[in-house]
């Protein structure tokens, strides 16, 4: 049995002038436990909306998503929160850390909601994951006076540090120079793997989505399987679907994909409101 699993998953929204604007559209997914997968695609066709999905912060318009042998649908708002905080960790390109709280309090911010052990020693095992992530001498330091790269390690580090069965990526190295972008999934990667979380990333590089064992496109709200190799990656229209081009610049240094406009303009997953009445609950990490 796979961890995850989606069959026939869409999404729709009505718009203010009554159109209804179909975001994903038939959507068919297997992750397993530990594995790493990756999902490009162009701006607007539905990737943050999917991942949400993934991560419990929306629910299908239709379709279904079993986790673990559970269909989320017959799950309670409160059943749904709860497994959002245990299974889930998330990354976002804008590291959406608390401003004015120390690299520490962030760390331990989702550490608040559980239970035992990771409860009552929080400040001991989010100490040790920022010693993971490098940052063992920083646990002090506010975001602010950290670097686009050391923020990243801490939102990793928050992600991680109640063990999710899963991690969900929301392009996180979108504001991050290609190097430090290389170093933090490096990292992300190797955690990843020691704690046997399964990554799901999306990415609109495509020297990061090769690093994942498999790797798709959403296009026009359809998830299509492709392969990226690590010295094909060169941009998202060298895949060769038509309308699929990205509208940033093309191409940056020697081998590598450039990271698109429409990259810098993003910001974080956009809110939505859950169809199915699930409020934020207990261990969101944002
Ligand atoms: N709640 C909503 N109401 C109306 N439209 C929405 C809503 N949520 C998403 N959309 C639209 O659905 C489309 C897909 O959005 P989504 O954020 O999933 O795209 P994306 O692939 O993550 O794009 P990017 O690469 O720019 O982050 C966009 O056209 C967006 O405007
Ligand atoms: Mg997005």
């Amino acid at each position: 049995m796979s961890l995850l699993e989606l069959s026939g998953v869409t999404r729709s929204v009505v718009l203010p002038d009554d159109r209804t604007l179909e975001i994903l559209r038939g959507i068919d997914l297997t992750v397993d436990a530990g594995e790493h997968v990756s999902i490009v695609g162009r701006s607007g066709t539905g990737k943050s909306t999917l991942l949400n999905i993934l991560g419990l912060l929306d629910a299908p318009t239709s379709g279904e998503y079993v986790l673990d042998g559970v269909p989320i649908g017959r799950l309670s708002g409160r059943a749904r929160a709860r497994r959002r905080g245990t299974d889930f960790g998330f990354v976002f390109q804008q590291f959406n850390l608390l401003q004015g709280r120390t690299a520490l309090e962030n760390v331990v911010a989702p550490l608040l909601y559980a239970r035992g052990r990771q409860f009552w020693q929080r400040r001991t095992l989010a100490a040790e994951m920022l010693e993971r992530v490098g940052l063992g001498d920083r646990l002090d330091t506010r975001p602010e006076k950290l670097s686009g790269g050391e923020q990243q390690r801490v939102a990793i580090a928050r992600a991680l540090v109640r063990v999710p069965r899963v991690i969900l990526a929301d392009e996180p190295t979108g504001a991050l120079d290609v190097d430090t972008g290389s170093e933090v999934m490096d990292l992300l990667d190797t955690i990843a793997r020691e704690n046997g979380s399964a990554l799901i990333a999306i990415t609109h590089d495509l020297a990061v989505a090769s690093r994942a064992s498999r790797q798709f496109r959403l296009a026009d709200g359809v998830l299509t399987p492709i392969a990226i190799s690590a010295r094909s990656a060169g941009s998202l229209g060298a895949l060769g679907a038509p309308g699929d081009q990205p509208s940033g610049p093309g191409p940056g240094a020697a081998g590598r994909p450039a990271v698109s406009g429409d990259d810098q303009a993003e910001h974080v997953a956009r809110p939505l409101v859950p169809a199915h009445g699930a409020a934020p609950g207990e261990g969101d990490a944002a």
